[in-house]
C-alpha cells in the first residue's frame, strides 16, 4: 500500500479546517519550526502565550511549544483541552529541577523566597512562592517585598537578575539551557569580527560573558522590539535558539540577523524545541493527542505562583 504525500500547502489547509471545526486555537513559541509558526494563530514568548492561553475561548489548545509550557496553559485554563503535539517535547532545563530537590534547596536556605523561571514543572511551581520569565524576571523580584531569594533553575538568568538588582541577595540553583549555555563569548565576538558595525541582541538564559557585550538583552518577543531601538543598524547577531530567527525576518525583511553560534555545525537547534512538525500538529488535532493534565492540588499552587507573576508588568 502506498501512503499519499500531502504537500505543506494541503497539510495547513487540513490543519486550519480542523481547528476550525473544533474550536481550537494553536500557538507557538518563537522557536518553533518555521512552517509550525506560520500554521500557528498565535506566535509568541513563554509569557505572552500562557496569557492568551488562558484569555481565549477555544475548546482546544494546541500548544506548540514544550511540555512546560502546555502545562502551564493547563494550569491557566484547567476547563480546556491543552494538547501537546509531540510527546518528544520536554526541556533538559526544566527537568534540571525536582519537587524533591528544590525541597532540599528551601531547607538549605530557610526565609528565602523562592522565584522560579516558568521553564520548570507544574509540580515545581506549586513548591514556589512567584513564577517569572526571561521578560519580566528583574521586576518580578524587584517587587518582592523580601531581599532573600532563592532564584531557579537557570544560572544565568538567576545572574543576571541579581546583577541588576544589588540590593537583593539572589542564592542561585545550579540549572542551565544546554542551548544557550554553550555559546562563549569567543564565538559572538568570532561572528562580529564579520560583521562588525552589528548589535548583539542576547536572550538572559546565555552566559555573563555574552550579556556583558550584548547591546539588548531579553526575552525572544523583546527581541523583536529591541531591533526598533537600533534603526540604523543593518546585522544584528542573535544569541538565542535559532527559529527565532523565522520572526525576525518576517517583521524585518530589509534587515540582516545571523546566528550567535560561532561553533561551527551547531546552528543552536533545541531537539526538544524542534520536535513538533506540521504532520504533528495535524494528528494532534485529529486524534486530539496528546493531552496534557496536572493533578487538581497542583493546578491550585502552580496557578498561585503564575498568577503572582502574571500582575507584574513585563520588563521587555
Ligand atoms: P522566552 O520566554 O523568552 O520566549 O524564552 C523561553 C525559553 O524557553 C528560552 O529558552
Amino acid at each position: 500500500m502506498t501512503t499519499a504525500v500531502v504537500s505543506k500547502s494541503e497539510l495547513t489547509t487540513q490543519i486550519h479546517e480542523l481547528a476550525r471545526r473544533k474550536n481550537a486555537v494553536i500557538l507557538a513559541h518563537n522557536y518553533q519550526w518555521p512552517e509550525v509558526q506560520d500554521v500557528a494563530h498565535h506566535v509568541g514568548d513563554s509569557l505572552g502565550l500562557s496569557i492568551i492561553a488562558e484569555k481565549s475561548d477555544a475548546d482546544i489548545i494546541v500548544f506548540c511549544g514544550v511540555h512546560f509550557m502546555a502545562e502551564s496553559a493547563k494550569v491557566l485554563s484547567p476547563n480546556k483541552k491543552v494538547l501537546l503535539p509531540n510527546l518528544a517535547a520536554g526541556c533538559s532545563l526544566a527537568d534540571s529541577i525536582t519537587p524533591e530537590s528544590l525541597t532540599e534547596w528551601k531547607e538549605r536556605y530557610p526565609g528565602h523566597t523562592v522565584v522560579t523561571y516558568v521553564n520548570s514543572s507544574a509540580e515545581v511551581k506549586a513548591l514556589s512562592d512567584i513564577c517569572c520569565t526571561s521578560a519580566n524576571a528583574v521586576s518580578v523580584v524587584r517587587s518582592l517585598p523580601t531581599d532573600k531569594i532563592l532564584f531557579t533553575p537557570d544560572r544565568n538568568l538567576g545572574r543576571w537578575v541579581a546583577d541588576q538588582l544589588p540590593e537583593k541577595d539572589v542564592v542561585i540553583y545550579d540549572g542551565c539551557c544546554p542551548i544557550h549555555d554553550v555559546l562563549r563569548g569567543a564565538n559572538v565576538e568570532q561572528v562580529h569580527r564579520t560583521t562588525p558595525d552589528s548589535v548583539v541582541i542576547a536572550h538572559p538564559e546565555c552566559r555573563e560573558d555574552i550579556i556583558a557585550m550584548a547591546d539588548m538583552v531579553c526575552s525572544t518577543t523583546g527581541m523583536l522590539k529591541a531591533v526598533e531601538q537600533f534603526p540604523d543598524a543593518k546585522t544584528y547577531i542573535i544569541a538565542t535558539e535559532n527559529g527565532m530567527i523565522h520572526q525576525l525576518k518576517k517583521q524585518y525583511p530589509d534587515k540582516e540577523f545571523v546566528l550567535a553560534d560561532g561553533c561551527i555545525g551547531c546552528r543552536l537547534n533545541c531537539p526538544y524545541m524542534k520536535a513538533i512538525t506540521l504532520e504533528d500538529v495535524e494528528r494532534s488535532l485529529r486524534e486530539e493527542v496528546f493531552e496534557v493534565d496536572v493533578p487538581p492540588d497542583v493546578i491550585i499552587g502552580a496557578r498561585r505562583s503564575l498568577e503572582r507573576m502574571i500582575a507584574v508588568p513585563r520588563d521587555n
